[in-house]
């Protein structure tokens, strides 16, 4: 068995993955690792953005760590080839159910974010997003013609007991480790899967939680909510749709984007790990992307996956003590402030570990 499989990707993916590895030689020699290929870059060798060697790597691993897919460059192939399929495959074939993306603040950033600092200081929130079903997978879907010759795109938005019984449990046990305090996402005043999503998870809080405080937020409200006063929130959960638009807007609080790891898990605690952020095509291939989110995504799989809680907290506190010295990449420094590129980045982490 291999302990991890490494999955660059596309657009800045190579680029931070490399730091990835870099940094993997230094903090845990010991463990072994493979490249794999998906999205555009699995595309072009393979004509597949997701190929059946890939998905086997993942599964003779312990852990995956992927950067990131997509780009303009596949943005005219067939829908069901393009590079973004791939990542929904790997999630889906792998029952990658429960999407863990922590918004923490790193006190050294609080001026990165665009929200005043007193409105962020101390900001620590977790958006616990269901990942395999939803608006993402729900069938039937498609673009059909109708009858008066105009063409009409639909999807369907889809959500089980179970699927929402799966994913609450994840959040409330998040919560139970946390500040008893849940705030559960949907827009059950216009979607019948809401108003099923809202009742099953109020009825599951009363049976197997009733120590844990759940709200509710229509998803509308709860994003204004976090731009307004994020800190009222410690774990959110939401559906697939939801939760892919709230971290989104959670990342950009704690600064940039290119900060938040994210870890997707299955039933067994397997799980893929990735950086929120997406292949940004706009800076690939200029060295300036950060490769911090990457780096705390590598740290949460070595403690959630392969059980290295000692390495993990070592790569985070060199992650924090790099922050502290003033080391930033374009994203996250101020207009008066140096900024250093990619490789730079790696470089100090690699020896704020030593
Ligand atoms: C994310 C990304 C993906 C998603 C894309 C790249 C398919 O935005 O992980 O949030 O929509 O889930
Ligand atoms: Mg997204």
């Amino acid at each position: 068995m291999n302990d991890i499989l490494l999955l660059p990707g596309d657009g800045i993916g190579p680029e931070i993955m490399r730091e990835a590895q870099k940094v993997l030689a230094v903090l845990a020699p010991e463990l072994s690792w493979q490249q794999g290929l998906i999205g555009g870059a699995a595309f072009d060798e393979t004509g597949l953005p997701l190929p059946d060697k890939t998905l086997q790597q993942a599964r003779d691993s312990r852990m995956v760590l992927l950067a990131a897919v997509g780009g303009p460059k596949w943005d005219q192939i067939d829908p069901a080839l393009r590079p973004e399929q791939g990542l929904l495959k790997i999630r889906k074939a792998l029952g990658l159910f429960a999407n863990l993306r922590p918004a923490k603040l790193y006190p050294q950033l609080v001026n990165a974010s665009s929200l005043k600092p007193e409105r962020i200081a101390g900001l620590d929130l977790i958006i616990v997003r269901e990942l395999t079903g939803g608006l993402y997978f729900g069938e039937p879907r498609g673009i059909r013609q109708l009858a008066n010759g105009e063409r009409e795109g639909f999807n369907t938005a889809v959500y089980s007991e179970s699927e929402i019984i799966r994913i609450g449990r994840v959040a409330f046990e998040l919560a139970l480790k946390r500040n008893q305090k849940l705030c559960s996402v949907d827009k059950a005043n216009v979607l019948e899967v809401a108003r099923l999503w809202r009742e099953v998870m109020t009825d599951l809080g009363r049976r197997e939680y009733p120590q844990v405080a759940l709200s509710h937020l229509y998803a509308d409200n709860a994003l204004m909510q976090l731009i307004r006063a994020p800190k009222q929130f410690d774990v959110m959960v939401t559906g697939n749709m939801f939760g892919d638009l709230l971290s989104d807007a959670a990342a950009e609080l704690t600064g940039s984007i290119g900060m938040l790891p994210s870890a997707s898990l299955n039933d067994s605690g397997f799980g893929l790990y990735e950086p929120c952020h997406g292949s940004a095509p706009d800076i690939a291939g200029k060295g300036i992307a950060n490769p911090l989110a990457t780096l705390l995504s590598l740290a949460m799989g070595l403690r959630y996956s392969l059980n290295l809680p000692a390495k993990a907290q070592q790569l985070e506190d060199a992650i924090a003590r790099v922050l502290a010295s003033g080391v930033r990449t374009a994203d996250i420094a101020l207009a008066n402030e140096k900024t250093m590129s990619t490789v730079a980045m790696g470089d100090a982490v690699i020896k704020a570990l030593c």
